[in-house]
């Protein structure tokens, strides 16, 4: 079994019908398992909902890594899926979450306008460098804020 660290980046479309209270239960019902599980397979990351897309940084054991976006990619509440990145890293950029969540606020909107959150957020114009950089960014500020 490979222990190496790997990281994986891709995005998606929502696929979840219905209202926003809807929504919300399914993104809710995302996070528990996901924390559940990644925290089981040691696996740490984030996940960003902006304008549709979801986009998400998977790190930890590249088995487990795999393992977990197979599932993934097989959920219906999202299609599209596309691959951004898989690469070997020396260090987790997201060890304190087991799958930290950047949702829609006007501020993260705001503040990420220059690379198009506000008006659509776009990852296969961005590339997976930049999204990792945009879901490491906002979820350090997410954790300074809950602090
Ligand atoms: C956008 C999105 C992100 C997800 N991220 C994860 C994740 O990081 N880890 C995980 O175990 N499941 C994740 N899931 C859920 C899986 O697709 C699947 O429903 C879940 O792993 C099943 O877990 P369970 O058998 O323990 O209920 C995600 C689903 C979606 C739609």
């Amino acid at each position: 079994m490979s222990e190496t660290l790997h990281q994986l980046v891709y995005y998606s479309r929502n696929a979840v019908s219905g209202d926003g209270a809807n929504f919300a239960a399914e993104v809710n019902s995302i996070l528990e398992a996901s924390r559940r599980n990644n925290e089981a397979a040691g696996i740490t990351g984030a996940l960003l909902f902006n304008a549709g897309v979801f986009a998400q940084v998977l790190e930890g054991p590249l088995e487990a890594v795999e393992a977990t976006f197979e599932r993934i990619q097989q959920d219906e509440r999202h299609g599209d899926v596309s691959l951004l990145a898989l690469e070997p890293i020396a260090h987790r950029s997201f060890t304190h979450w087991a799958m930290g969540f950047v949702g829609q606020s006007c501020a993260n909107a705001q503040r990420f306008a220059d690379v198009g959150l506000a008006s659509g957020f776009d990852p296969a114009r961005l590339g997976g460098q930049k999204v990792h950089a945009i879901l490491y960014d906002l979820t350090l500020e997410e954790e300074a804020a809950a602090a």
